[in-house]
């Protein structure tokens, strides 16, 4: 079973062949020959949280493959609470033919996985977001053409999108520098794992409280919400600690010249990232949104086994 629950399942042979399939299926729709290749399937997408951009692109991937999605709300699975994690897996799993969910602990993907017989794709639980990763370096990769040698800088919050970034950094051998506040790196154990993945390919990783240091040289600079969902009542908190890690035009200077600024999204303009930067010519955060699309066709398709 190929379930998608963490960039670090994987070798760099499969993180590269599922970015080839998404560029490859990218190619083809905009050509308008794209294949159906998911014709008559179903997506089951479980949210505990909200979403913009996994919600319709998941479902409009699915629709464009020849499938169909299946949206359900917090309020209608209510996983762990109206019936175990494991029953839902193992009921879900009679109905469709591949499930995604976006959780709060990552626990809950992994016992999804472990009840399911349908491939598990995670969403974003509070650990990683390799969706998002996935999308990320397939954006770096259009813009860039390849990971060797190139400075990916990350500003703010160690949290699942930060995660996800240095496991696919360090499976692709792109350079990683994470800029955080103190205590809110990015964990120990998660660390070590992705020195143990960027030992195979060199990529070399730094973990910093210096956002100068990170963003100096930089090909791309990103950044996140200070307040991931979940951590609501930290907020306040948050907005003291990080202004330092705000990406604006000042840390955009010390960047290379061509480098790219990212984001995930939802933004929080003028807290993490200025207008100016957001909306300015080295952006390339719109079409990174739109990427999550295309990587997610390729995700699906690699976990059916249906290139
Ligand atoms: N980046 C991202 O996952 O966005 P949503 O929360 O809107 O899905
Ligand atoms: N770190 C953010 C990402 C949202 C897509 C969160 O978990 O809320």
């Amino acid at each position: 079973m190929k379930h998608f629950l963490t960039l670090a399942d994987l070798d760099s042979g499969t993180l590269r062949e599922i970015l080839e399939l998404a560029v490859q299926i990218k190619q083809t729709q905009r050509a308008g020959t794209s294949k159906a290749y998911l014709a008559d399937k179903v997506l089951g997408m479980i949210f505990q949280k909200p979403s913009l951009r996994t919600r319709v692109s998941f479902d409009v991937a699915m629709l464009q493959l020849g499938g169909n999605a299946l949206y359900l709300s917090p309020n209608e699975i209510q996983l762990g609470q109206r019936e175990s994690t494991a029953d839902v897996a193992r009921v879900i799993s009679r109905y469709v033919d591949v499930v995604m969910a976006r959780v709060f602990g990552h626990h809950d993907v992994v016992e999804l996985a472990q009840h399911a017989s349908v491939p598990i794709i995670n969403g974003l639980s509070d650990y990683t977001h390799p969706c998002q990763g996935m999308a990320d370096f397939l954006t770096i990769l259009e813009y860039k053409g390849g990971f060797d040698g190139k400075k990916l800088a990350y500003l703010g919050d160690g949290n699942n999108v930060a995660t996800s970034l240095l496991f696919g950094a360090a499976l692709l051998g792109m350079d990683y520098t994470i800029a955080t506040p103190k205590h809110y790196a990015l964990h120990p154990a998660t660390w070590l794992l992705g020195q143990r993945l960027a030992a195979q390919t060199g990529a070399q990783l730094v973990a910093t409280q210096d956002p100068i240091e990170a963003v100096t040289d930089a090909d791309v600079i990103y950044t996140d919400t200070w307040t991931s969902m979940g951590q609501e009542e930290e907020a306040a908190r948050r907005r003291l600690v990080f202004p330092a890690y705000q990406v604006n035009e000042d840390k955009l200077r010390r960047a290379r010249k061509d480098a790219i600024v990212m984001h995930c999204l939802p933004a929080h303009r003028g807290e993490e990232i200025t207008d100016a930067v957001a909306d300015g010519p080295n952006s390339a955060i719109f079409d990174q949104a739109e990427n999550r699309l295309h990587a997610q066709k390729a995700i699906l398709v690699w976990t059916l086994d249906a290139a």
